[in-house]
């Protein structure tokens, strides 16, 4: 998981050409069409899919994985070790602040304490076979759907980045960045060295622009999570809004390549990790990265109401 491949702006360790083009993120170049890799828990039954999907992304130009320990318990970083070979140079960003809970809703449970982060990077450091995981995402929860922290979960910001500033010095991460965070933590977060941030935001779900805008200035790559409006229902899909449709339909593309096609478009720092479990889905999305969306196509797109994102459990 570290480079020993060579890569270029134009192609990847592999020799693949960049889908979406190069972006900075963490001091290397990667893709700007990446790959999110939760949705791989839903092929805890067909391992031998899951690393087969993340072959076929590797030899499709991506070079930037997002993951998380608590993905699957454990059993996506199990997947992307044995799916990665050092040679692919491919940059693996994962996160802590929450562990998994099997029987609940999400099925996550707050895990914010210092400690608890410590013991999450741990565990990444273990389920990847890694020594160093090149970025971890503290991720917050204050801001976008889903988890909301109370009672002893309530950590101040510092006191965490204490904790993955320290393991940034000892090695056993390589940069930070943030996620599910505010503006204001944002900026509070800077001195410490932050090199991307995920939030939740979509063409549909823009709530967040202001980051986007305080990312783009900071140099700091902006790498929106549910992309695509996510799986989980309550959060607008990309795919449902009419004038996405439309322009799909004049573009002869598919309505989550122009969501993706938008994003890219909309601000170059951004960075994307669509996650899908199926390989048409998943060379689609790299697909993407060749739509140019036209003035007008764009200021249609852009003309699109944000709507706020919730997490529904019915
Ligand atoms: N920082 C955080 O707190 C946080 C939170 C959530 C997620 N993430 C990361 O962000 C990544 C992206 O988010 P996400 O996976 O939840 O949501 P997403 O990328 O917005 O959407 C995934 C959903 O879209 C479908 N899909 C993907 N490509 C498609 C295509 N070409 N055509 C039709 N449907 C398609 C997938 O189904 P199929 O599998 O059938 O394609 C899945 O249901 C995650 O994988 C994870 O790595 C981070």
């Amino acid at each position: 998981m570290t480079t020993t491949g060579t890569s270029s702006s134009r192609t990847t360790a592999t020799g693949a050409p960049r889908p979406g083009g190069p972006g900075p993120l963490a001091g290397r170049t990667v893709s700007r069409i990446g790959y999110g890799a939760m949705q791989l828990e839903r092929l805890r039954g067909d391992r031998s899919g899951a690393v087969a999907l993340l072959r076929q992304a590797v030899e499709l130009g991506v070079d930037h994985v997002d993951t998380a320990h608590f993905y699957g318990e454990g059993f996506v970083n199990g997947v992307i070790r044995d799916a990665l070979r050092p040679e692919d140079g491919v940059l693996v960003v994962s996160k802590v602040g929450a562990d998994p809970d099997p029987d609940g809703p999400l099925p996550l449970r707050p895990a914010q304490r210092p400690e608890e982060l410590r013991a999450s990077v741990e565990g990444n450091l273990t389920s990847l076979g890694v020594d160093q995981v090149p970025v971890v995402n503290l991720r917050r929860l204050d801001s976008g759907p889903g988890l909301r922290a109370e009672g002893d979960q309530v950590v101040d910001l510092d006191d965490q980045l204490a904790v993955m500033t320290a393991m940034r010095d000892e090695g056993k991460i390589g940069a930070i960045g943030l996620s599910s965070v505010t503006a204001d933590g944002l900026l509070r977060a800077l001195p410490a060295g932050i090199v991307c941030v995920q939030n939740a935001y979509s063409l549909v779900t823009r709530e967040d622009e202001d980051m986007v805008g305080i990312c783009a200035a900071e140099g700091i790559a902006w790498v929106p999570y549910f992309p695509l409006g996510g799986a989980f229902p309550g959060i607008p899909k990309v795919t449902e809004e009419p004038a996405v449709l439309a322009a799909a339909r004049s573009l002869g593309s598919t309505p989550s390549q122009v969501g993706l096609a938008w994003l890219l478009q909309h601000t170059p720092n951004t960075l994307l990790i669509p996650g899908t479990a199926d390989p048409d889905h998943l060379e689609a999305n790299v697909a993407a990265g060749a739509i140019s969306l036209d003035e007008a196509t764009i200021a249609s797109l852009d003309a699109v109401p944000s709507r706020s994102a919730a997490l529904r459990f019915d």
